[in-house]
């Protein structure tokens, strides 16, 4: 993808400004999670191949990176490649891999400067070389930041995760490291690539597609969902402080009676 072909992109991409405020901090989630989705059918809808879509997609990441960072939310989770992904034509998952990797090579400095830490939800040997030094540096170079938590997850799959998690407790117990009544959701939420982060609070997914997708399954529990039918490059900040309205304005109960 040229210079030129991404300022078109950049101009293709809904601007619009919000009359609304971001709710006060105590409202918002301090855990997002975004199911980017709706890249392809935003090119083809302009007979832009596939792949300008993932491009103008970027753009919209850059600039939701930038707003969450500054609205102060603790962790935000991207969905960036499943493992179903790898069902699509290969010319499609090599350029969505190239473009991955292009992306955080050339935001990493800004994103280090930021005080983002990045951390990586999902398995990278399945990834060519460069692609994995490329992110393994990123999260090395971030690792002491204490800034906007960016977990990007990539061959990530719900429920393999936990399948990985069931194994590294079955293997304590074998071993004698912990005791089978000591299972409990603290110990698996430690097993996840999550460990430590809190449980998503909002789940965002663009594009009108309704469903997880094996998306942080364990995570979710409890989070609160917003189905935002615009396709993921024209999600910008404006429809970010929508979303954090909406989600300020729901009553969470977690099991219990009505609390407003
Ligand atoms: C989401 O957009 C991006 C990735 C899966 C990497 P899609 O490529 O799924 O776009 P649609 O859903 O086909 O429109
Ligand atoms: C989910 O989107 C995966 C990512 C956004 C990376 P998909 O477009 O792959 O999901 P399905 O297959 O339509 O549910
Ligand atoms: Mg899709």
């Amino acid at each position: 993808m040229n210079a030129d072909a991404m300022n078109i992109f950049k101009f293709l991409r809904k601007k619009h400004t919000s009359a609304l405020a971001v709710p006060p901090l105590e409202k918002r989630p301090r855990h997002i999670a975004f199911i980017m989705d709706g890249n392809g059918r935003w090119a083809q809808k302009r007979s832009l191949p596939r792949s300008a879509g993932h491009a103008a997609g970027t753009e919209a990441l850059r600039e939701i990176i930038k707003a969450c960072d500054e609205f102060k939310i603790e962790v935000m989770s991207i969905y960036a490649f499943s493992t179903e992904n790898w069902n699509r034509p290969q010319e499609e998952v090599s350029a969505l891999m190239k473009l991955i990797t292009k992306y955080f090579v050339s935001e990493i400095d800004e994103l280090h400067e930021k005080g983002v830490k990045i951390k990586i939800l999902g398995e990278l040997e399945k990834f060519p070389e460069e692609q994995r030094l490329a992110l393994e540096k990123a999260m090395e170079k971030t690792k002491d930041n204490k800034g906007l938590k960016l977990n990007i997850a990539l061959n990530y799959g719900g429920r393999a995760e936990i399948v990985r998690a069931a194994k590294a407790i079955s293997g304590k117990c074998v071993s004698g490291e912990m005791d089978v009544d000591k299972i409990d959701y603290d110990a698996l939420s430690n097993e996840m690539y999550t460990s430590g982060d809190p449980d998503v609070d909002l789940l965002i997914r663009t594009s009108g597609d309704k469903r997880l997708s094996n998306f942080l399954l364990w995570q979710t529990w409890y989070a609160e969902i917003i189905f935002n039918p615009v396709f993921w490059p024209d999600y910008n900040r404006a429809e970010l402080i929508k979303d954090l309205n909406e989600y300020a304005a729901r009553d969470r109960r977690f099991g219990r009676v009505k609390t407003k």
